[in-house]
């Protein structure tokens, strides 16, 4: 039975939390809300029905950290008409700004950083108590993994933390300096999360760390993430495994090979290359060549057949040129990853980039951006027609919201898929009985981010290995 704390006898107080960032943070927040349910908390699908609203948050560049100032100054009204509301800001500005919160926004109650999380419910019981502001920044604390298994988002997928931290200090980024040191989890750990996912009917897990390809240091024994793969695959009823992010300078030719080995394992990379200039690649500190970068991509296409690969870059660096750019604008032509994710540099106070002057002009990053963002866009509207009359597996989410009767999916490359139910066949009740499942769909058209299909065989595909 879960017992309330003392103060909520009665009623459950509603949390709503907001996420900001990458998937860890999505993580954190899964995990915070199995460990709320569990000290007896509800959730409310809007903020104004709250009773605690905590902002999960990011600091990567200055814009994120905006974003939030932003929504907690206009939280400052919903405050003073309720001043029992408590407001929270978690995570990875949280650890960042600290104090300087509280001091920007008096009206706030909670700052707690990326590793206070398992501390949550206790702190929230102390605000109510004591109606304090609590600052809880802890440099060395456990970092938390537990999970209540049945409080997730998506029924059928899940992350799974295989490692908390980085240690590269890329010159530009803050995530080693929020998240702290890298820290690998026991294979042990893993599996029998991942089985108690599995258990309870999850079919497909994204393994994250910042660098996964680093996993296993630290650990005794020779492990990495391929073997890691290899103690994953075999688990009955796990269809699909997606692992993120992987660093350039740390990927093998074993994690290939277990990539296009294991069947569960899906064909999809997510390697930044953040530059195509080794002169800028140096001056970030990624620690490996743009050459380098280029025979990996041609190692995984020949070995993992119909292998797709997504990218991060980062435009107007210090020091890049003109030259500079259309290195990075050769790089993408010639890997040709299918989706991108483009970021202007963004100087962040504490990173050694700092060092450097933020030379390149605002114009210049806008327009390098979009430059980019043109070319990613028509090689993924390329890539797709050559998907036209195509069989793809997908496993089905449900009904799509934006394409109305029809139903969504997503590829073992992690591309979304709208489709058609065959004729003749009770929507509602497709939908429902198809959710969760693997079925195969004829891709018939596409644009840059979405492939069209139709399901034509109602057999579906129970098993995928
Ligand atoms: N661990 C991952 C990325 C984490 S941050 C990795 O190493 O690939 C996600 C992305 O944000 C980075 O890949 C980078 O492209 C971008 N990024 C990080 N710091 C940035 C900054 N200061 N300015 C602009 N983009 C940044
Ligand atoms: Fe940041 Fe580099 Fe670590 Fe990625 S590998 S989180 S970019 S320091
Ligand atoms: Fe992720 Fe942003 Fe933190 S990218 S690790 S939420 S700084």
């Amino acid at each position: 039975m879960i017992s309330k704390p003392k103060t909520m006898e009665g009623s459950s107080p509603r949390v709503y939390i907001k996420t900001f960032g990458c998937q860890m943070n999505k993580l954190d927040t899964e995990l915070s809300i199995g460990s709320l349910a569990k000290r007896g908390y509800s959730f409310a699908e809007d903020e104004n029905d709250a009773d605690v609203i905590l902002l999960n948050t990011c600091s990567v560049r200055d814009k994120a950290e905006h974003k939030v100032y932003s929504q907690l100054g206009s939280l400052r009204y919903q405050k003073e008409r309720n001043p029992e509301l408590i407001l929270g800001v978690l995570g990875c500005m949280a650890q960042n700004e600290g104090e300087k919160i509280f001091k920007r926004m008096p009206h706030v109650n909670l700052v707690c950083g990326t590793r206070m999380f398992s501390k949550l419910p206790e702190l929230l019981e102390k605000i109510t108590e004591s109606n304090k502001q609590i600052l809880a920044i802890d440099e060395d604390g456990e970092v938390n993994f537990d999970r209540l298994v049945t409080q997730r988002q998506n029924q059928y997928s899940a992350f799974v933390s295989i490692m908390r931290g980085c240690d590269n200090y890329c010159s530009y980024c803050i995530v080693p300096y929020v998240r702290g040191r890298e820290f690998s989890r026991s294979v042990t750990d893993i599996v029998d999360e991942v089985k108690g996912l599995v258990d309870d009917g999850c079919k497909e897990i994204t393994l994250l760390g910042q660098n996964v390809n680093s996993y296993g240091k630290g650990l005794t024994g020779k492990v990495t993430l391929a073997t890691l793969l290899r103690e994953l695959d075999p688990i009955e009823g796990l269809e699909r495994i997606h692992f993120l992010t992987s660093h350039p300078k740390d990927m093998t030719r074993e994690i290939l090979e277990a990539v296009g080995e294991l069947p569960g394992v899906c064909e999809y990379l997510h390697m930044p290359a953040q530059s195509g200039s080794d002169k800028i690649l140096k001056k970030m500190r990624r620690q490996y060549t743009s050459a380098h970068y280029r025979e990996l991509v041609e190692m995984a296409k020949s070995i993992v057949p119909g292998i797709k690969l997504a990218g991060d870059f980062i435009v107007g660096f210090p020091g890049e040129t003109e030259e500079d750019f259309e290195e990075t604008v050769k790089l993408l032509n010639d890997v040709r990853c299918q989706n991108s994710f483009i970021f202007k540099y963004s100087p962040r106070t504490g990173t050694s980039a700092t060092e450097l002057i933020d030379d390149v002009i605002e114009e210049t990053k806008k327009s390098r951006n979009n430059i980019l963002l043109e070319l990613q866009k028509r090689i993924s509207t390329e890539e797709n027609k050559k998907m036209h009359g195509k069989s793809v597996e997908v496993l089905v989410e449900g009904e799509s919201k934006t394409n109305a009767g029809r139903l969504i999916g997503r590829t073992r490359q992690n591309q979304i898929v709208v489709f058609n139910q065959p004729e003749g066949i009770n929507q509602a009740g497709t939908s429902s009985s198809l959710s969760g499942k693997l079925v195969n769909i004829e891709i018939v058209d596409s644009t840059d981010l979405t492939l069209f299909g139709d399901l034509r065989d109602f057999s579906f595909n129970e098993m995928a290995h």
